[in-house]
């Protein structure tokens, strides 16, 4: 098997009086997509936000392609080459695909045009880019505002993939969306899987969007590890067993 780019071992994180991690270990490889699953509160967007800089873990290791990181922010997760894409998405809905992709990072041309953002390279790295991730379809030019949700959860992943990172994570990509949306979006991380990205994905959507899209599935519970899968060897009912801290047995299967 591939080694991992990401690992986390023994990560532990408290808010005041509620532990919300406890020992969690977590490996996230090259090629595959990985779901975290858990109930309400079970601490999947709390570990997300370990990995992605925003909290700092009370006790614990972070490793990065093998070697011991000491996390100091956002910024710094990001350089290393992992980008986060939260819920909220962070578009702006006035403004078409091409300006949200680069948006914070504009393009400017060379000093003699007065360093002005250059549309059509942009429109040029824009289209070069959805067609890469398949994502061919979404015009360049409309609102965002005016897209399903599906395009526009598929526009914030290609934002974070221009950064050319080694790792995305997805904090519930499919949440407000269709069945049909949703599989959109699981074609984009598969995708990008294929290109090599070690992808996280947290999703409730266990007998769809996880069953058919992961490769492996993480199960947290009360903030800790509960059960790990392969994804192609379970039934959704094993897996929402172990969220729910059903049938012990069947727990580590697979
Ligand atoms: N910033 C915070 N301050 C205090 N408590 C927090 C904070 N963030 C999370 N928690 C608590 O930590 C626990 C885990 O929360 P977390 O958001 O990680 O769960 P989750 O698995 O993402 O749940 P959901 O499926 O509802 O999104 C919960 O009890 C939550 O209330
Ligand atoms: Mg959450």
């Amino acid at each position: 098997m591939t080694q991992p780019i990401l690992s986390l071992r023994g990560i532990s994180k408290h808010f005041g009086g509620v532990r919300a991690l406890t020992d969690v270990s977590l490996d996230l490889v090259p090629g595959q997509v990985t779901a975290l699953v858990g109930d309400n509160g079970a601490g999947k967007s709390t570990l997300v936000k370990v990995m992605s800089g925003v909290h700092r873990p009370d006790t614990g290791q972070y490793l990065f392609e093998g070697r011991e990181m000491h996390v100091t922010g956002p910024a710094a997760v990001a350089q290393m080459g992992v980008q986060t894409v939260y819920q909220d998405l962070a578009l702006c809905d006035n403004l078409d695909a091409v300006q949200n992709l680069f948006l914070g990072r504009e393009m400017t041309g060379p000093w003699w045009t007065g360093f002005r953002v250059s549309r059509a390279a942009a429109e040029r790295r824009a289209r070069e880019v959805l067609k890469r991730l398949r994502l061919e379809s979404i015009s360049l030019s409309r609102n965002v505002g005016a897209m399903s949700g599906g395009q526009r959860q598929n526009i914030a992943i290609a934002r974070s993939i221009l950064w050319e990172p080694k790792v995305v994570l997805l904090d519930e990509p499919t949440a407000a969306l269709s069945h049909s949306a949703a599989a959109q979006v699981g074609d984009l991380v598969r995708e990008l899987a294929a290109h090599g990205l070690a992808v996280l994905v947290i999703s409730h959507d266990i007998h769809h969007f996880v069953l058919d899209n992961t490769d492996r599935i993480e199960v947290l519970r009360l903030g800790r590890n509960a059960a790990s899968f392969a994804s192609g060897t379970v039934t959704g009912e094993q897996v929402v067993n172990a969220m729910v801290g059903g049938n012990e047995s069947i727990n580590r299967a697979g």
